[in-house]
């Protein structure tokens, strides 16, 4: 079978590497793919996500068997929908079922309308209604969101009213995150340990992956900007037994019937962000496709076929499958280019290690090739992801091997995984 996944970062890559797994995959082709995923795909640099032209051409030009559409915006602009039209099999949400993630003020009345519990907010389309309101009464902090797709940094967390003033101005008037910024979500402010669950759909049946905790923010201690995430690990300790089957009944499965009965059902990875607030879990965020980095801690630990779990999404037969695990746990440090998600450089030579132990993976995520030498292109450059049967071990085995990997200006998060330490001691 020939494959073609879209998009070219960290995600991608373990992706990449798990549907290689299946001994029926002859070529993988990535939509661009980047410098350290070309050793396990045919990267074609020059065709961007957002090309769905492109894509499609592509697609059809290579006999593709089924394609996989990974990033948001594509999905947000109807890739599937187009790959669909020309007859080709594919895993994710068509655009209309994408809003889930596109437009925060869909997915908030969603959730309102179906009773699916989740943050109190009021959407507003006009700067003067909405510091009206914050002026009104507000208790602070209140969470400021922009409706549309912002590269996860459209969530502004003011402390008080004056904060609050400058991040209506900031989203609504001077655009600073474009047109995303034309309607607002003005949230209360929820508190509680967050976790991330990506769960396979068919529209109907639904598997959800091992938990996992992501690390937003640049700094140790979540201290400094939030980032795209500076490390993961799976499972989430807080993500008990006991929770999954509240998320279960009151968020995962009324998700899938509001999304049917709007008329549009989710077929992909829906990826449910979860804050486990003192009154119950509760939606912070949803997205409409497989987190970054979270795909490279989750995947690693999928024991039954991906290709496999991925069609029988696609043929809307996931019901009648059983989806594996390892029962083991993984961690991932993501090496960045300093200065990240500020400036920074790039160009910068990479020099891997000769080995690595077996239980340790590279996933390529800001990376190029250059006259053949592998020179850093991106923000994130890599994430380090080690297995193993505890957490504690996997964390000790992913920094090891961090510390192997050297580039001028590397710079990693010292404390991935210890809040999960510390919850598993308790
Ligand atoms: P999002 O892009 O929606 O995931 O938001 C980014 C981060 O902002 C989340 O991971 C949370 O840490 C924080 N956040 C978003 N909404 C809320 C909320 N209602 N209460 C507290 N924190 C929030
Ligand atoms: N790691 C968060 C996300 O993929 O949106």
């Amino acid at each position: 079978m020939n494959l073609l996944v879209v998009g070219g970062g960290g995600r991608e890559h373990a992706i990449i590497k798990k549907l290689r797994e299946n001994p029926r995959v002859e070529t993988i082709y990535a939509l661009p793919g980047n410098g350290g995923i070309a050793q396990d795909a045919v990267c074609v640099p020059e065709i961007g996500v957002k090309n769905i032209e492109k894509i499609v051409d592509f697609a059809k030009s290579r006999s593709i068997d089924f394609a996989v559409v990974a990033p948001d915006d594509p999905l947000a602009l109807g890739c599937v929908d187009r790959l669909h039209a020309a007859g080709i099999p594919c895993f994710g949400p068509d655009a209309k079922a994408a809003r889930i993630e596109s437009s925060k003020v869909f997915a908030k009345t969603l959730m309102k309308q179906h009773g699916i519990p989740t943050a109190q907010y009021r959407v507003f389309d006009d700067p003067a209604a909405a510091l009206a309101y914050l002026r009104g009464g507000t208790s602070f902090p209140v969470v400021v969101k922009a409706d549309g797709l912002a590269l996860g940094k459209g969530v502004l967390i003011p402390q008080n009213l004056q904060e609050a003033e400058a991040a209506v101005k900031t989203i609504m008037e001077d655009r600073a995150f474009g047109d995303s910024g034309r309607e607002i979500v003005i949230e209360e402010f929820l508190t509680g340990p967050e976790v991330s669950v990506l769960a396979f759909t068919d529209g109907t049946a639904i598997r959800p992956m091992v938990s996992s905790m992501d690390h937003k923010r640049a700094g140790d201690n979540d201290t400094g900007l939030n980032t795209g995430g500076m490390g993961t690990v799976a499972p989430n300790p807080y993500y008990t037994p006991e929770v999954a089957q509240i998320c279960m009944e009151t968020i995962f499965l009324p998700t899938l019937s509001a999304m049917r009965a709007e008329g549009c059902p989710f077929k992909g990875c829906l990826y449910f962000g979860l804050m486990l607030t003192p009154e119950g879990p509760k939606v912070i965020e949803y997205n409409c496709r497989f987190g970054d980095p979270e795909t490279q801690v989750v995947l690693p630990l999928l024991k039954t076929d991906l290709l496999t779990v991925m069609q029988a999404v696609e043929n809307e037969t996931l019901g009648a499958l059983d989806v594996e695990w390892t029962g083991g746990t993984a961690a991932c440090v993501i090496l960045a280019s300093g200065g990240y998600p500020e400036h920074y450089e790039k160009g910068k030579a990479i020099a891997l290690p000769d080995t690595l132990p077996e239980n340790v993976t590279l996933y390529h995520a800001g990376d190029k090739l250059e006259d053949g030498r592998l020179v850093t292109s991106g923000g994130r450059v890599l994430g380090v992801t080690a297995a193993a049967p505890t957490l504690k071990e996997a964390l000790t085995d992913a920094y090891t091997a961090a510390a192997a990997v050297e580039f001028e200006g590397k710079y990693l998060r010292r404390d991935i995984g210890r809040r999960a330490l510390d919850a598993l001691e308790d």
